[in-house]
C-alpha cells in the first residue's frame, strides 16, 4: 500500500511575518463584504502577488443556494491569469457566529480545484493560509497538497 502526506505548520497570526499578518487581515476585512444571509457564514479570501498586488473575494450567497459563489472562487475569478504576475499565497479568513468551535477554514472541495488550477498555470506553488477568527493559522505551502490525485489539463 502506498501513502499519502504532506507537511503543515500551525501557528498564531501573530508569530506570522507582517506581510502575512497584512494578507490575513485583507481576508478578514473582505469577510465583512460578504452577503450571507442565508448562512450567516461570512468568507474572505485574500491573495497576494509576486508585485505585491493584494486582492480579494468574499462569499456572495443566493436564494437559488447552488448560485452562491464561495469567497475564494469570487477572489480567483478577479485574477487576471494572463499577467505574468504570480500568486505567493492565499489567505482565507471567516466570521461567523453560528457555532462556539471555530478551527481555521479549510477550503471547499471546489475552490481547492480552482486554487490549483492557478497554481499550476503558473507552473509555481501556492501557499494556503488557513485562519480561524481567533488568530489560528494552518499554512500549506503548496496547494496540491489540499488536492490529491486531482484532475488537471492534462487529462483533456
Ligand atoms: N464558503 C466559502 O466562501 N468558502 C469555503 O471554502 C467554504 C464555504 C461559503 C459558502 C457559503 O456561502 C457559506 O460559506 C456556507 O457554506
Amino acid at each position: 500500500m502506498q501513502q499519502f502526506g504532506f507537511p503543515y505548520q500551525q501557528s498564531l497570526k501573530a508569530q506570522l511575518p507582517a506581510h502575512i499578518q497584512t494578507l490575513i487581515s485583507a481576508a478578514e476585512a473582505a469577510a465583512d463584504t460578504a452577503y450571507a444571509p442565508y448562512s450567516n457564514f461570512k468568507v474572505g479570501a485574500a491573495l497576494v502577488q509576486t508585485d505585491g498586488t493584494i486582492l480579494t473575494g468574499s462569499n456572495h450567497e443566493n436564494a437559488a443556494f447552488p448560485a452562491g459563489i464561495c469567497a475564494e472562487r469570487a477572489l480567483f475569478g478577479s485574477l487576471n491569469m494572463g499577467s505574468g504576475n504570480k500568486v505567493l499565497a492565499i489567505a482565507i479568513a471567516y466570521k461567523t457566529e453560528n457555532k462556539d468551535r471555530h478551527p481555521p477554514l479549510s477550503p471547499c472541495g471546489i475552490c481547492r480545484q480552482t486554487i490549483l488550477e492557478a497554481q499550476l498555470h503558473q507552473q509555481q506553488p501556492i501557499a494556503v493560509y488557513m485562519s480561524s477568527p481567533d488568530g489560528q493559522v494552518i499554512l500549506v505551502e503548496d496547494a496540491s497538497y489540499l488536492l490529491p490525485f486531482h484532475f488537471s489539463s492534462e487529462y483533456l
